[in-house]
């Protein structure tokens, strides 16, 4: 049954590819992925490569988002980058409270007015969320996830829920070569919808599935049914298998 989500899937480069290397991948990507397919593609270059990528995939329908976005406008943030630089540059959304950015120490309150400032620049932003392997093995997944969904959408109200998107990213998951069961993926996406909606319609909101995903098991993570799409790292590296992955979601 058809959930009216459209799917979404975005490549986290994390810090890998230069501008020059982001103009040949994104060349070779928009060749491999078809205009027409109903998903939303995304890729997530460093700041460097965001204008190069979003010049290279111009007249494309693949977005291009930063990896981080800060609250303020301006100001005394020594490198850091506000919602309307990155909006110059081309972009087109932002992640916040990726869980390599909160193990640098973003807090659920940082989380929030980025998520707030993101939305209210134009950007659509993906909100990421995952509990630690000792939090989970101590049982306290549910509620980990709990909180930093409540206090990441703490600011949010419910017009912003076309412009936002939260991915669960299980840590013990990423980078790991352990991917989720499509089971453990489709009961932790569940809570997140769940919560979620103190803020926004549930029905509306996309939640990915993000921590190894990749050609092989996209497929059967994207069919569960509170999972709309995938955040890829490591696999979104190279334009075939990314490729491959947009193809499992549509
Ligand atoms: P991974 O990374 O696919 O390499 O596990 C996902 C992420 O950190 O967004």
């Amino acid at each position: 049954m058809s959930t009216g989500r459209r799917p979404l899937v975005a490549g986290n480069w994390k810090m890998h590819k230069t501008a020059a290397e982001s103009r040949g991948f994104c060349t070779a990507l928009a060749e491999l992925v078809h205009a027409t397919a109903p998903v939303d593609v995304a890729v997530c270059p460093p700041f460097t490569a965001l204008q190069a990528s979003a010049r290279a995939l111009a007249g494309t329908s693949i977005a291009v988002y930063a990896q981080n976005v800060h609250e303020a406008a301006s100001g005394a943030h020594t490198g850091e980058i506000s919602a309307g630089m990155l909006i110059e540059a081309g972009a087109d959304g932002a992640l916040v409270g990726h869980s390599e950015r909160r193990a640098a120490g973003d807090t659920d309150a940082q989380v929030a007015a980025r998520v707030r400032a993101g939305i209210d620049a134009g950007l659509l932003v993906v909100m990421c969320c995952g509990e630690s392997l000792d939090t989970r093995r101590a049982g306290g997944a549910e509620e980990w996830v709990t909180r930093q969904v409540r206090e990441g959408l703490s600011r949010v109200t419910a017009a912003d829920v076309d412009r936002l998107v939260i991915a669960y990213e299980p840590i013990w998951a990423i980078g790991t070569g352990e991917t989720a069961t499509p089971d453990q993926a489709q009961e932790a996406c569940a809570i997140v919808r769940a919560v979620a909606a103190d803020a926004v319609d549930p029905a509306r909101l996309r939640v990915l599935y993000g921590g190894s995903v990749n050609p092989g098991n996209a497929a059967e993570l994207m069919a569960c049914p509170d999972v709309d799409g995938a955040l890829a790292g490591g696999a979104s590296l190279d334009p075939e298998s990314f490729a491959a992955i947009v193809a499992a979601a549509a």
